[in-house]
């Protein structure tokens, strides 16, 4: 079986995107999470796996960020809208997705580490993906102004920095 992975402008690839991440996210509306009025930041990248078969059967968001970790500007990568369709799980494919992002973001020398924010069932996943916990505190903006964001547990990728504690703000919306 064949598959393609590509990676594409994020605003350009969001109707590609859109179908898959509306299929994990958007439904079940009587169930929100305690994250459902979060204003999200866009992807500036998107790493699409498509087969011939199923077409778009899994997506990683890239973003690249300036932000600050101890009050010291730092440049990172991060990845967020990680999923696979629901029928096509347990072959891969986001393994990868986070694979080919990290690729990504490491080629950007400018980025020191990678950060990606989850929920506690899939800590395990990205443990065994080598990202590490990070736990000191996270800031972000929100239309209604900077907040502290505790929705979800950040983890991170060394890149040249291993950063485990201290304090980062986002310096935008969240990913
Ligand atoms: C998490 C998710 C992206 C994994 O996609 P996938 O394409 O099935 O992942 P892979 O095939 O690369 O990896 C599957 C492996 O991870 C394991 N795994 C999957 N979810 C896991 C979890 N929550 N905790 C621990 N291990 C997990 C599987 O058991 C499998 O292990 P194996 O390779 O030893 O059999 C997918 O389950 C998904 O889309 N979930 C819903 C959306 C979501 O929660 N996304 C993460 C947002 S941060």
């Amino acid at each position: 079986m064949s598959i393609e992975i590509d990676i594409l402008n994020g605003d350009a690839s969001w109707p590609i995107a859109k179908p898959l991440l509306s299929a994990i996210w958007g439904r079940h509306a009587d169930e929100k999470p305690p994250w459902s009025h979060i204003k999200w930041a866009n992807a500036d990248l998107r790493v699409l796996i498509e087969t011939p078969e199923d077409g778009l059967v899994c997506h990683v968001g890239i973003h690249f960020r300036t932000i600050s970790w101890n009050g010291r500007k730092v440049h990172v990568g991060g990845i967020g809208g990680v999923c696979t369709r629901e029928d096509r799980r347990g072959r891969g494919y986001a393994t990868m997705a986070i694979d080919a992002a990290v690729h990504t973001m490491r080629a950007n020398e400018a980025v020191r580490f990678a950060v990606l924010f989850c929920e506690p069932h899939n800590f395990a996943f990205y443990e065994a993906r080598n990202w590490h916990r990070f736990t000191g505190d996270v800031f972000c903006e929100q239309p209604e102004g900077r907040i502290r964001f505790e929705y979800m547990a950040p983890f991170v990728f060394d890149v040249v920095r291993a950063p485990r504690l201290g304090t980062l703000d986002l310096c935008g919306l969240p990913w």
